[in-house]
Parts: C-alpha cells; sequence; structure tokens
C-alpha cells in the first residue's frame, strides 16, 4: 500500500513496500458511508438542497445527546462556543473561517472533538449532520475533513478531491463569476461537452513583476491541495494522550516538508533565473506584494498587498513579542536546552534536536516543550504578514491567502517567511557534529555511473468540475449542469534512471535520491555545500544487492513521495451510486486520497536550450 500522503518522509522503508499496492473492492456498508460522506459534503452553504439531510440535520438536538460521546463534557464546552459563534461578525454561517485565527481554531477544535469522540460512525454521522446545517461552512468542513482522516472507522474512506469541494480556494474570482453565468445562460451542454471556462493564474497575461511568471507553480491546484492535506493528516493540536494517537516526530516532520517545497521552489525558480528568496525581516518594509483574486462564498474578497508594506502590531500579538518566540528558540538551541510546561529543562540531544525545534516553531508534540513559552511560532509569522492590511482587525478584512493552509502557498511571500523558519533550525543543525566518513558510508559499496533519460517538462490541461461552486434551485438540476475550468498546468515526461553499483558482498541497502541545481541564478557552479541546501528528494526505497556489479533502475512513477491526480467529485460520486446498484465493482484505490506530492510537478519547467540540474544518489546500508 502507498503510505498515506507525506508520512514516508520520514518513515522507516520496509522491505516489503516493494510490493504492488493492494486494491480492495469496497463493500456495501462502506459504500454507504462514502455515499453518505460526500453528500455531506455538497454545496454545504446550500441549506435545503437535499432534503432527506436537512431533515436529519433539522431534528437532531445536540444538548439531548451527550451520552453518545466517549468524552461527554466536550458537549458543554462546544455548546458555549456554539452560542458566542452563531453571532454575527465572529463566526455565524457565511463567514469566512480561519484556521490561524486563535479564536477559529478553538472553536474549530471543539467541533473535531466531537467528530472524533462519537462512540461510532452513525452517531459521528448525525453529529455530522446537525453541523452541516448549523456550524459555519468553514470550520464544519476543516473538522469533518481531520475527523475523516483520524477516525479508525474512517480512515479508508475516499475524500473527493478538496479543490472541487472549496473551489473558491482554488480558482480567481472571475472564473467563479463565469461559471454562475454559465449555468444561468447555458444550454445543450453534456457531460462529454461540457461549458469550459479558461483559467488562467494571478499576472497572466501580464504579470505585474516579472517574478508573477511563477504564479502557475505557486497557484498550482494539485500544489496547493497536497499543503491542504498536510495540514489536515498532521494537526498541531492532537496530542498522544488525549486523543490517543501517535504521531511520530511531527516537529521534525513538518520541517522537512518545508524543507522540500521549499527546494522543488528554488528549482523552478531556478529555471527562470531568478536567485533565492530572502527572508522576511520583523522591521523591514514587505518588498512582495500581491493579489489574490480569490473571493470567499459570502463574496467577500481575500485582501491584496501592496509592496513596501511594514508589519504592524496585531490585535492579539506585537511584533516584538512574535520576534521574542523566534529568539527564545534561538536562545534554546545556543544553551541547549528547552523549558517544559513542568518549568524543567528538556535537554537537546543529537537524537532528538530537531523534534524539539520543530515542536516549538510549529507548536507541535505532547509534553516535550511548554506552548505558552514558545507558541506556533510558524501561526504567529502567517498572522503577522497575513494580516499585514487590517492588523487590528479595523476594518473586517476576511483572512488571506497565507491564513489557509490550502492557500499559503499563492502568495509569494510565504517562501520568504519559510525560509525565515529554515533558518532557525539550520542555527541548529550548525550544532551538530559533522558525521564521519564511516557513518556515511556503506563498506564495500560503490555507486559506479548513473544514467538519466533526457528530462521533458510541458503543460498540459487539467479540469477542475464546477458543480460545487453553484447554486441549484432543486436537486434535479446538479445532474443537468455541466460547468468545467480548465487551466494549464506544469507536468512531464516520465523517466527512468539507472544506478550502477558495485557490492563486495550481498546488502540490504537504501537508496535515496534528490535532484538539485547544478549552476546558481548567474550560471556560476554551485559548490556541494550551497547546493545541499537546495536538493529536493524525490525518492527513496530499499534495495537488495547482489555481490558484484548491480543495475538499479528505477522509474519516476515507482516514488512513494508522489500522487497522481484524483477523479473528479462527480465521477465518484456517480461510480459509488452504481456500485450500490451492483452496476459497477468499486475498487479502492489509495491515490485517491490526494496524498503526496503531485507527480506532474517532480521536475521544474525545462527551458529551451535545457536546465543543466544536479542528480545526486546515495546508497547506504539498510538498518530495520
Ligand atoms: C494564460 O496566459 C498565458 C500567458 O499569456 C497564455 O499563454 C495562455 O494562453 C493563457 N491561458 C488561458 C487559458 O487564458
Ligand atoms: C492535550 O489536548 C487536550 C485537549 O485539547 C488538552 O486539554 C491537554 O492539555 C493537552 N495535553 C497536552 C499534554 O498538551
Amino acid at each position: 500500500m502507498k503510505l498515506s500522503c507525506a508520512f514516508l518522509a520520514l518513515a522507516v522503508v520496509a522491505l516489503a513496500a516493494a510490493s504492488p499496492v493492494p486494491k480492495k473492492t469496497l463493500d456495501k456498508d462502506t459504500l454507504m458511508k462514502q455515499k453518505m460522506v460526500y453528500k455531506l459534503l455538497f454545496r454545504v452553504s446550500q441549506d435545503e438542497l437535499l432534503p432527506d439531510l436537512h431533515e436529519r440535520g433539522t431534528k437532531w438536538v445536540l444538548e439531548e445527546h451527550k451520552d453518545v460521546f466517549t468524552k461527554p463534557e466536550i458537549v458543554d464546552d462546544f455548546l458555549v462556543w456554539y452560542k458566542e459563534a452563531s453571532e454575527p461578525h465572529y463566526l455565524a454561517r457565511g463567514e469566512p473561517f480561519s484556521l490561524f485565527y486563535t479564536k477559529h481554531r478553538e472553536y474549530a477544535i471543539k467541533l473535531f472533538k466531537l467528530f472524533f469522540f462519537a462512540k461510532d460512525f452513525d452517531t459521528f454521522m448525525d453529529v455530522a449532520v446537525w453541523a452541516r446545517y448549523h456550524v459555519n461552512e468553514g470550520v464544519f468542513m476543516y473538522a469533518f475533513h481531520t475527523a475523516l482522516l483520524h477516525r479508525e472507522d474512517a480512515k479508508d474512506l475516499m475524500l473527493p478531491p478538496l479543490y472541487e469541494v472549496n473551489p473558491h480556494f482554488y480558482l480567481t474570482s472571475d472564473v467563479m463569476v463565469k461559471a454562475f453565468y454559465a449555468k444561468m445562460y447555458g444550454k445543450d451542454y453534456t457531460n462529454e461537452k461540457p461549458y469550459i471556462i479558461e483559467a488562467n493564474y494571478t499576472g497572466y497575461p501580464e504579470p505585474w513583476d516579472a517574478e508573477q511568471v511563477l504564479s502557475y507553480f505557486l497557484e498550482d491546484v494539485g500544489m496547493n491541495t497536497y499543503n491542504g492535506f498536510v495540514a489536515l493528516q498532521y494537526p498541531s493540536y492532537m496530542n498522544e494522550t488525549y486523543y490517543g494517537v501517535k504521531f511520530e516526530r511531527r516537529g521534525e516532520f513538518y520541517w522537512y516538508y518545508l524543507k522540500q517545497l521549499y527546494a522543488r521552489y528554488f528549482l523552478e525558480r531556478l529555471s527562470h533565473s531568478f536567485p533565492d528568496v530572502k527572508m522576511v525581516d520583523y522591521w523591514k518594509k514587505v518588498k512582495v506584494g500581491y493579489t489574490p483574486f480569490i473571493t470567499y462564498p459570502n463574496g467577500h474578497e481575500a485582501p491584496m498587498r501592496p509592496k513596501g508594506i511594514e508589519p504592524k502590531d496585531l490585535d492579539t500579538n506585537t511584533v516584538k513579542q512574535i520576534f521574542n518566540y523566534e529568539k527564545r528558540i534561538r536562545d534554546a538551541i545556543d544553551f541547549g536546552a528547552f523549558v517544559s510546561d513542568k518549568h524543567e529543562y528538556v535537554v537537546v540531544d543529537d537524537h532528538n534536536g530537531l523534534e524539539l525545534v520543530g515542536d516549538a516553531v510549529f507548536g507541535t508534540g505532547d509534553n516535550h516543550v511548554s506552548k505558552r513559552y514558545y507558541p506556533s511560532l510558524f501561526r504567529s509569522l502567517m498572522m503577522l504578514f497575513g494580516h499585514i492590511t487590517d492588523p487590528m482587525h479595523e476594518f473586517e478584512v476576511p483572512p488571506s491567502v497565507l491564513e489557509h493552509a490550502q492557500t499559503f502557498m499563492r502568495d509569494p511571500l510565504f517562501f520568504s517567511i519559510v525560509k525565515r523558519v529554515l533558518h532557525i533550525f539550520d542555527q541548529y543543525t550548525e550544532t551538530l557534529k559533522p558525521y564521519t566518513k564511516d557513518e556515511l558510508i556503506a563498506p564495500g559499496v560503490k555507486i559506479e555511473s548513473v544514467d538519466v533519460d533526457k528530462l521533458n517538462t510541458f503543460f498540459d490541461h487539467f479540469y477542475v468540475d464546477m458543480k460545487n461552486a453553484l447554486p441549484y434551485r432543486e436537486k434535479e438540476e446538479i445532474h443537468m449542469t455541466f460547468v468545467r475550468a480548465r487551466q494549464w498546468r506544469l507536468n512531464h515526461k516520465p523517466f527512468s534512471y539507472r544506478v550502477q553499483v558495485s557490492s563486495d558482498k550481498d546488502m540490504d541497502a537504501v537508496v535515496r535520491v534528490f535532484i538539485g541545481p547544478k549552476y546558481d541564478y548567474l550560471h556560476n557552479e554551485m559548490h556541494l555545500d550551497d547546493m545541499r541546501k537546495y536538493m529536493f528528494e524525490i525518492d527513496r526505497f530499499p534495495y537488495h544487492l547482489k555481490a558484484g556489479k548491480t543495475v538499479v533502475e528505477r522509474n519516476s512513477r515507482d516514488s512513494e513521495f508522489f500522487g497522481g491526480d484524483s477523479p473528479s467529485y462527480m465521477d465518484l460520486y456517480g461510480r459509488i451510486e452504481k456500485s450500490l446498484k451492483g452496476e459497477e465493482n468499486f475498487v479502492y484505490e489509495d491515490n485517491t486520497h490526494q496524498c503526496g506530492f503531485p507527480e506532474r510537478m517532480m521536475l521544474p519547467k525545462g527551458t529551451k536550450s535545457g536546465l543543466p540540474l544536479t542528480f545526486y544518489v546515495i546508497v547506504s546500508p539498510y538498518h530495520k
């Protein structure tokens, strides 16, 4: 089975992982669950479209069902917030929600607890249907998705693609408006011949500054879906003691994930001969401006940011406070210990260092470091720069794209923030003793040569079904509406590479493969020590080496780091219905989980004369 999402990043690669993906046919019970989930996520902002759901959601009363939760106290706790949040200008239905806002977040977590601690799947559905009609749409969708990914009885369910559930996060507002008109006036379109809306990226066809040509990368639907998924898979607040779940080295995972994103973005910049980004500064003007052209379903626009604006105190934190959060982490690295909630020192050692720094930066982890003394720096930075145009919430500007995992990468400033965050980890890794040669080499093993096919990139078309973005008078209309957005996107031809290895004995090894830069943006050859910061890991797999020469042949499609496209919401829904009628056998495929970095985006866009890259392969002994 494909390891779910980016879990692979740190998971131990097992030798057995090389076996093919087992496919399983969904049974009736699972199909019913699937259908329910798909219905619940459809047109969440429209109340009376699906009468059966509406009736169930309005009849059930949360107050009367405290006994259906394994932790009954969570109901009252939620209700207090629910009453307050239903007031206008907080989080009544219709208002934009952001998990980065402290109060929104608290509220969403409280709903998530109801979903997570519901005694069985049917109860979970009762609460979900109730919430679907009573709670703010954004809060509902966030908590529902997260519960589906973390409840044991729902883990295997496929989720509809995030970009079709929330198309307004992925497509600019002109596309949304065109879809609306197409539905109003369009006639005679069919599933085979839908109405097509050409969607472009911000800054196209005329970029407002040279770097905006990179929006095809930053706004890529697959990349943003992946970011959204990672956030859902690794909620920083879920802890072992309370939720009974275990995340392996979550803080460290987040570091690795951002490092990969950053390296990949660097390579894309290189393809356009742009230099590396500069990290954000607390005390300097932000030089990068951005207009997202993203509109919330209630019609409010995500704010734009002009160039040359300075970070200002927020209503929740001052600039100085956030600066201090960072300083505390940097001090802990230099001092060699963090403080815990119990006011004890947690000593940083080679084994746990990255995890501790990660916990402090991302606010993850159980008991390790004090959450009060080290509140999530990452989130604070995103709020500081995300809310830069309305820091005191004076003008009720809705959340910026930086304040949602599904959209934060759209804003080029994201990578300047990431760079600052990664720099903290660099400060830590520089305190480590360098590896000795013996620690790195596999004795008796030598890579004789590496041979890579010619790499080819190109742009192709990609379709987003707009059904979930449109209002309907009645259910029947849904099946008569055929509107799709079409966008060009980066892709590449699959390629193979061959690594010739000689070994003086039989041995289990792990092969890791990276691509990185060869020249900097001025076409100077880069030193290995600079290159390593921008190495993008594209594969990691176990391999049994035989004594003598072996050619390890591998295809780009074999890599478990990457995921493919998802089938569309309506295709999947149609297949579920057919399978329930016995007309089709629904076979479960893991990639419908949208996990993994998009496979299409493995390589940076090539150039006419060719973009030189470094292909780096390392073979190490396999230690279980
Ligand atoms: C988007 O803009 C690019 C650059 O001008 C252009 O080549 C492309 O055709 C445009 N695509 C659409 C769908 O408008
Ligand atoms: C774990 O989460 C629960 C619920 O949010 C919270 O009450 C508790 O303090 C957390 N425990 C730790 C050790 O962080």
